[in-house]
């Protein structure tokens, strides 16, 4: 199946390329990049949600999920959208986001509406009171309740404007099944679900009992991973199973481990779950390992394929994290040589870093809950010239770009055999063409602690040199992360991959 071992780019619509010229991407925008994706050598794109929404969690507040928003084009420019990627040789997924609509949604304006013990407050979770109905906080900071002007709370786990759907209601159930035919009929390959751990919440909203809000740290609360979300997917896979063509599904589910990630790989359920203990681990050998051998081990139980990423629209930039752009070419060459499948997220192919946008431009309603905002790896890409807008589309765009871009477009690197876009064609191609993630991993000895080195079957060795000391390969590399030194040897915070 296509999906086990693809290379899947996600796309941040609103940041990726602006056809119309009004400083924001679009569907068009995405269309007339179709030829640059293939090029890049990916298999299937993620789009993040492009969506009718008031935009106040960049499209994760939907108030139509049928409906493309104005912001984006259209119904149509989707479906040519979908059209040209096919012609192109690429997947399409596509968000779905069941964990709660916008308050703007006409659910949720006519719960205002109908009033307190209505059916159509049962589609949300209200509850009366002086005061909140649980200790619960919100994901972005604050508490997870707030007041209607008739006295009830509605529950957030996230923006005040992203009220909880309430999966204990079998409408929610109806409603999503339709949602999720509405897309495949459409042509979408699959789906990304937002917050898969997160629609069942335990019965009668117990207390959680202590302060905690954080979206990694999940264990043991009574909102997130409840043994009920697996029935929505168990459902969910019967329908994606009655289409033709490999439809599946990845769970963007924050788990504590990666067992607990393992239960929503089952066979009958979803495809895919991210492998966020990847994402979140240090660049240091024994952490890899570690976290590499868990997720081989966990997803082998359920006869899962594995998933890598190294980030995405919510997570700083790799450049960033692991703390230089050699860092992270090490990091991504590292990734697309592991068994499985891997998700990109744009602009890692460029290399971008983390933009450190002053308070007044950013957007993320996490910031006002919280003190962080997740802008500074959402900023729109750089695509050619010398100045923003870089040929992403009209100025201002709606997130600034860095005077220092130039360098890192899309145009100023293509051609440069040492730039990060030519190193992520040349994996993609290799990737491709010798050993497509089906072959096994096979730990070798490595020389020193710092450093790791695996086989993939049929003939591929991986060296990633995470130490401080140069090392001799054996053999010469078809690729690296890096210029080698003189003598030959691998520098430190290199992977090289060899061919045997
Ligand atoms: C996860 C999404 O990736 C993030 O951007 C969003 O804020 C939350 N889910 C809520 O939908
Ligand atoms: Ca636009």
């Amino acid at each position: 199946m296509w999906w086990q071992s693809a290379v899947i780019y996600q796309v941040y619509p609103r940041s990726f390329a602006d056809a119309n010229g009004d400083g924001i991407g679009d569907l068009e925008g995405v269309r007339s990049k179709l030829g640059y994706l293939r090029d890049l050598g990916v298999d299937a794109i993620w789009l993040s949600p492009f969506y009718r929404s008031p935009m106040i969690d960049g499209g994760y507040d939907v108030s139509d999920h049928r409906a493309v928003d104005p912001m984006f084009g259209t119904l149509s420019d989707l479906d040519g959208l979908i059209a040209d990627a096919r012609a192109h040789g690429l997947r399409v997924i596509v968000d779905l986001v069941p964990n709660h609509y916008s308050t703007e949604h006409p659910w949720f304006v006519d719960a205002l509406a109908a009033g307190p013990g209505s059916p159509a407050r049962e589609r949300f979770h209200f509850r009366p009171g002086d005061g909140p109905p649980n200790d619960w906080q919100s994901i972005f900071g604050g508490p997870a309740w707030t007041q209607v002007p008739d006295g009830e709370w509605y529950l957030h786990l996230f923006d005040s404007s992203q009220p909880d759907l309430n999966w204990q209601n079998p409408e929610v159930h109806a409603e999503f099944e339709a949602i999720l035919r509405f897309w495949l009929d459409r042509g979408v390959d699959g789906f990304r679900v937002d917050v898969a751990h997160g629609l069942v919440k335990a019965a009668g909203l117990p207390d959680l009992g202590t302060e905690r809000t954080h979206m990694f740290d999940t264990s043991g609360t009574p909102y997130f991973d409840q043994d009920g979300v697996h029935e929505i997917y168990r459902a969910w896979r019967k329908i994606l199973d009655s289409y033709p063509g490999d439809r599946m599904a990845v769970a963007e589910a924050w788990v504590p481990s990666p067992e607990r990630v393992a239960r929503y790989v089952r066979p009958d359920e979803l495809h895919q779950a991210f492998n966020f203990d990847y994402l979140t681990a240090p660049l240091r050998a024994a952490d890899l390992r570690r976290v590499i051998d868990a997720s081989l081990a966990a997803c082998a139980t359920v006869g899962a394929p594995p998933t890598w990423v190294l980030g995405n629209h919510d997570t700083v930039r790799p450049v960033t994290r692991y703390g230089s752009l050699g860092r992270a070419r090490a990091a991504a060459l590292l990734m697309l040589a592991l068994p499985g499948s891997a998700y990109v997220h744009q602009g890692e192919e460029l290399g971008l870093p983390e933009v450190d946008l002053p308070v007044e431009v950013r957007r993320d309603p996490a910031l006002a809950r919280s003190g962080h905002s997740r802008d500074g790896c959402r900023v729109p890409l750089p695509w050619s010239g010398a100045a923003a807008p870089y040929g992403f589309g009209g100025a201002p765009t709606w997130l600034p770009q860095p005077d220092a871009w130039a360098g890192l477009s899309v145009e100023a690197q293509t051609g440069d055999p040492e730039s990060t876009v030519e190193l992520y064609r040349a994996a993609l191609r290799i990737r491709r063409s010798s050993w497509a993630g089906s072959g096994a991993l096979r730990w070798l000895d490595p020389p020193a602690p710092e450093v790791l080195a695996f086989t993939r079957e049929p003939g591929l060795v991986c060296v990633a040199n995470l130490g401080s000391e140069p090392m001799t390969l054996d053999g010469r590399p078809i690729l690296a992360s890096g210029p080698l030194n003189d003598d030959g040897t691998l520098p430190p915070d290199t992977t090289a991959w060899l061919a045997v």
